[in-house]
């Protein structure tokens, strides 16, 4: 089914350059941000901008849902250490998601796109694998992702649900540059590490291909460009083509000792090489940047750090 209509509740980087698309595309687009910033670049795009909070009422952007909206949850997981549900009760990550739910449920709308994350699959050891690859997520953020999709593909909704698992985001002023001119980057474990990334802009179009070609069926899509590269190898490749010095080493011991804690452990140490096919195929889906080679390349020639407001320097 398609859809005129889009609501992103969290439109941070990603779904800033999904409203982006999407007003292009000729959807009527609403979005949700807490920042004043970011509103006003949203309004810019000519999105309408909805200030909400998870825990707000959510009864202004309701009004807007239909039976032709895509609502896309884009917010990330509220927490960093992981609580199980209390018996018969929902866990207290699920909670919000699940807030929205009901509020969808009420308004018939046309589809639920979660924004969750490969950690969900935890460590496969470097292997290839898909979207049916056994979920064993070691990290927090990863066991509330893998809650939260099981809500949502356990609730019997009647809508359709897409899981976008998304790996590394990076495009426009969300690079490694910043952290590598700054000299804050370090390379741990000899930048060995094997690591999945995908294009904002990538990601924008795979979430509307979703909408567009999606079909009524729950389905769990990989986003993630399929040809993963070793950080070292991306390092370098910075480092060459800005003219930066490589940045300083690190081992793994020292890293985890300065940042304590399983999110950060299971940042370095889970490794997966993570397919795309079902997005390519079912989606009939063709990626402008099919490496982050090609992908920094682009957000180079754009400049590091110019074209997105708050939120959009990270570490990825
Ligand atoms: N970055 C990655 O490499 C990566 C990888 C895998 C998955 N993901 C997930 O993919 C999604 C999009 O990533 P992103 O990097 O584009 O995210 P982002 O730039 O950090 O944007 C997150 C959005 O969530 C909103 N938000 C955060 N806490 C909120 C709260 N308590 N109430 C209401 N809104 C709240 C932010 O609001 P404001 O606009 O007010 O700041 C922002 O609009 C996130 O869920 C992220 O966790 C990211």
């Amino acid at each position: 089914m398609s859809t005129t209509k889009l609501v992103i509740l969290g439109a941070g980087y990603t779904g800033r350059e999904l409203a982006r698309l999407a007003v292009e595309r000729g959807y009527q687009v609403g979005a949700t941000t807490r920042s004043e910033e970011s509103a006003t670049t949203l309004e810019e795009l000519g999105a309408q901008v909805v200030h909400w909070s998870v825990g707000d009422d959510p009864a202004r952007w309701v009004e807007a849902l239909g039976p032709s909206t895509t609502v896309v949850y884009s917010i990330p997981t509220l927490f960093k250490d992981y609580e199980p549900a209390p018996p018969g009760e929902l866990a207290r990550h699920v909670k919000p998601v699940a807030d929205i739910i009901d509020a969808c449920r009420r308004q018939e709308i046309a589809r639920f796109i979660y924004l969750s994350s490969t950690s969900v699959y935890g460590d496969h050891e470097g292997r290839w694998i898909d979207e049916t690859a056994s979920r064993k997520p070691s990290s927090p953020y990863g066991k509330m992702r893998a809650d939260i999709e099981d809500y949502l593909l356990e609730s019997s909704l009647d809508f359709p649900v897409n899981i976008a698992r998304l790996v590394g985001i990076y495009g426009p002023g969300r690079t490694l540059v910043d952290a590598i001119r700054s000299g804050r980057y370090r390379l741990v474990d000899g930048g060995k590490k094997v690591t999945n990334r995908i294009h904002v802009h990538d990601i924008a179009r795979a979430l509307l291909a979703m909408i567009e070609r999606g079909g009524d069926q729950d389905r769990v899509f990989n986003i993630t460009d399929g040809h993963p590269q070793p950080v070292r190898d991306l390092v370098e490749f910075i480092c060459d083509r800005t003219g930066l010095a490589p940045p300083p080493e690190q081992s793994l011991q020292d890293y985890t000792r300065r940042n304590p804690g399983p999110n950060a452990l299971a940042r370095w140490k889970n490794t997966a090489r993570v397919l795309n096919d079902r997005l390519r195929k079912e989606l009939e889906f063709t990626l402008v940047y099919p490496d982050s080679f090609a992908g920094y390349q682009a957000a180079l020639a754009q400049g590091s750090s110019t074209t997105t407001p708050s939120g959009a320097q990270r570490k990825y």
